[in-house]
């Protein structure tokens, strides 16, 4: 995966976050586009997969009865994919209450015009108008989504393109964050760097204040030295800034920025012909059952210039080629072109090979699966297990964090 090349860091330390909404039972596109990729990477570095009951909630609060059953379907779904406990934590959003406190805290610095900015946020707007989904919850989740970020102080999001916007805003809280209350990475080489802008003289001056406060606890040190930096006009803005934060030698943490990994994007089309969606209602699940893939797959539109069996048709025109490339080998795929171009196979000989291939898929993950649904006291180990391991992390950031806000008392 291309996006491996991009993780240079020691594998061991690096800590990576995914999360899924709760919104309905997992497909093959959430299979080939998510899964898989978590099931490699959770090898390589420190993984966290988490299930984002609150934005489900958030989303649609109306079918908070189904939020746990759709979670324990998929957390096996996560497992049959191949998932490994022992290896990545997998927890539950709301079972680890840090999420709530670290989004309150971070909601006081970030200013409303960068959530009312985000596009999902705007998106959403357009289609809530009038209805009761424009809470504030709504315009704060992806502060709630930063925070589920940033309190494990994650190095990479894996995460769809979509949501870049979220993690650039994350990265911007983060920022602000550190300007106000830590430090950031290399902060004392940057300093340094700043304290050169000053100009000789100013600058020798400035480092005897910073001793004079710093070791003797002179406050009259500390406002001349404030004052030499008010007045430097050739310091830009964030050496300032850095400069005050330096004075004082403040914050023990900075928070980590994320960068966002979009894995392989194999987006998978759906039996009407359009990308699989929840939404669309077009989905052929993870662990279907055989009968029922063969049956979505029969149903499935194809080419519509053939009519008849005599038709000839194009697989570049039919949804069903789309599924052979991603399913088929080359061989079968010769056969389809050959027999599609030719009128030579009807579409239902067509869509026989793609059926059993996916059903060769769907038989490992269904057996996969099996330990787990015959005894669902697994799963609820797991979580919380996973809510275990999550929760005592999130603590220990959070208590850094609130000991740089100044508010561990
Ligand atoms: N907001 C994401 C979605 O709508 C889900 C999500 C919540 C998430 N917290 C996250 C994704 C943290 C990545 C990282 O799908
Ligand atoms: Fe599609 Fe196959 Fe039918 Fe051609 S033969 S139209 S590729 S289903």
């Amino acid at each position: 995966y291309i996006f491996l090349v991009k993780l240079v860091m020691n594998t061991e330390t690096t800590r990576v976050l995914s999360a899924m909404r709760p919104n309905g039972r997992l497909h093959l596109g959430h299979y080939l586009g998510v899964l898989q990729n978590w099931q490699q990477i959770q090898y390589q570095y420190k993984c966290f997969f988490m299930l984002a009951d609150i934005h489900g909630l958030i989303n649609n609060y109306h079918a908070s009865q189904q939020l746990n059953e759709t979670m324990h379907e998929m957390v096996i779904d996560w497992l049959a994919a191949g998932v490994d406990p022992s290896q990545a934590t997998i927890f539950i959003q709301s079972r680890v209450p840090e999420h709530f406190e670290l989004a309150n805290l971070l909601g006081v610095i970030t200013p409303l015009g960068w959530l009312e900015r985000v596009p999902s946020y705007k998106d959403a707007l357009d289609e809530l108008e009038h209805t009761d989904g424009n809470t504030y919850g709504l315009l704060g989740s992806p502060l709630l989504q930063s925070a589920d970020i940033l309190l494990y102080n994650s190095h990479y999001v894996i995460t769809g393109e979509e949501q870049a916007a979220n993690i650039e805003l994350t990265r911007e809280i983060a920022r602000r964050f550190n300007h106000l209350f830590g430090r950031e990475d290399g902060f004392e080489e940057k300093a340094s760097a700043s304290i050169k802008k000053l100009g000789i003289k100013k600058a020798a001056l400035y480092a005897k204040l910073l001793i004079k406060y710093q070791q003797e606890g002179n406050d009259e040190a500390l406002a001349t030295a404030r004052y030499l930096l008010q007045d430097a006009l050739n310091l830009s803005h964030g050496d300032r800034e850095r400069l005050f934060a330096f004075l004082e030698n403040k914050g023990k943490v900075f928070l980590q920025e994320p960068h966002i990994l979009t894995g392989n994007s194999t987006r998978i089309i759906g039996t009407d012909g359009t990308q699989m969606s929840i939404a669309r209602n077009n989905t052929i699940n993870i662990r279907d059952e055989p009968e029922v893939v063969s049956s979505k797959i029969r149903g499935m539109i194809t080419d519509p210039a053939r009519v008849k069996r005599s038709d000839r048709g194009t697989p570049s025109s039919c949804p069903v080629w789309r599924l052979h490339q991603i399913y088929s080998t080359q061989e079968v795929s010769n056969w389809v072109e050959m027999g599609c171009l030719s009128a030579g196979i009807g579409c239902l000989d067509c869509k026989q090979p793609l059926i059993d291939a996916i059903n060769l898929q769907q038989h490992e993950l269904i057996e996969k699966a099996k330990p787990y649904q015959e005894d669902s006291t697994l799963v609820k180990r797991i979580l919380s297990d996973g809510c275990g391991r999550a929760r005592e992390i999130a603590s220990t950031n959070l208590k850094s964090i609130k000991q740089a806000m100044n508010i561990d008392y």
